[in-house]
């Protein structure tokens, strides 16, 4: 399978699911990441609260004459979760891979936001990759692993838009990472994040959009990239191939961001 860089891992995609709730050929970070790592030689499983999302991804996969599982879970039920690394370790025996890729945006500031949207926000975004992490965890210190989770600029600075819940979501997420960096470098699990930045994908179009046109809202995110064009969910999931692999090996407790420059501009 390509060049191998994954040959012979087992890698779990949690939102690795292909939405198909934006213009055509527009892609989820996920998906994209999961039919990565397959070309690149992994096993992929595939978990997403959306059967036929995750079938979606397989599918893509299994085409391409790569291996790929799909399972169904909502990553905010440690039971679900639990029993979806179980069903992956029968199946494989193994866990190499975990790319937490689940978030989403909740608009509006603390004066709009109920307490019960604020927690939904925070369970949705950071309370799964607890969760994810305390089911993946022994499996990945077996013989040592990598986490990517996926983060994004809102976690360390303000992007424009009133998602306070988010942003503090994914600030939580990075110190997550880090926490979980450190305390199991030394028994081979690295743990790293990506921000991502303005990102060409389906929750674009569902979540940020309000009734804009498509062509609107890619012509004004593109626009506020530094280079002049959103990423696409592939350019994510290749910086999050790097972490996954050996390539990567003595790097651990990054925060990588991967927006063009976004992050590093002062407006
Ligand atoms: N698109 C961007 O510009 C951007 C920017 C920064 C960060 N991000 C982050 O990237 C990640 C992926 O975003 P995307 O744009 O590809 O989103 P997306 O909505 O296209 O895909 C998300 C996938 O996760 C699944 N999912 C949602 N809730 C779930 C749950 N509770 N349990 C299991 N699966 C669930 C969905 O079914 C879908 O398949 C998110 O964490 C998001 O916050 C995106």
């Amino acid at each position: 399978m390509a060049d191998g860089r994954l040959a012979g891992k087992v890698a779990i995609v949690f939102g690795g699911g292909l939405n198909t709730g934006g213009p055509d050929g527009v892609t989820s970070i996920g998906a994209a990441t999961a039919t990565t790592f397959a070309r690149h030689g992994a096993r992929v499983v595939v978990v997403d609260r959306d059967v036929a999302a995750a079938g979606r991804t397989v599918d893509v996969v299994r085409a391409e004459g790569g291996e790929a599982l799909a399972l169904v879970a909502d990553v905010t039920d440690g039971e679900q979760v639990q029993d979806a690394v179980a069903a992956a370790i029968d199946e494989h025996g193994r866990l190499d891979v975990v790319q937490n890729t689940v978030g989403a945006t909740r608009l509006g500031g603390v004066d709009e936001l109920t307490l019960a949207d604020w927690q939904r926000t925070l369970a949705l975004n950071l309370d799964s990759v607890f969760l994810t992490a305390q089911a993946t965890l022994p499996h990945l210190l077996v013989r040592g692993g990598s986490m990517v989770n996926v983060s994004s600029t809102a976690s360390i600075r303000w992007t424009g838009y009133p998602y306070p819940a988010y942003a503090a979501a994914k600030a939580g997420v990075n110190q997550l990472t880090r926490s979980l960096a450190l305390q199991h470098a030394a028994r081979g699990v690295r743990v790293n994040a990506v921000l991502a930045g303005l990102i060409d994908t389906p929750l674009v179009y569902q979540q940020l959009a309000g009734d804009a046109a498509p062509d609107r809202v890619r012509a004004e995110r593109d626009a506020q990239s530094p280079t002049g064009r959103m990423g696409s969910a592939q350019d994510v999931a290749d910086a999050a191939l790097f972490l996954a692999s050996d390539e990567s090996r003595y790097v651990n407790g990054v925060l990588l961001p991967v927006d063009g420059g976004l992050a590093a501009r002062v407006l």
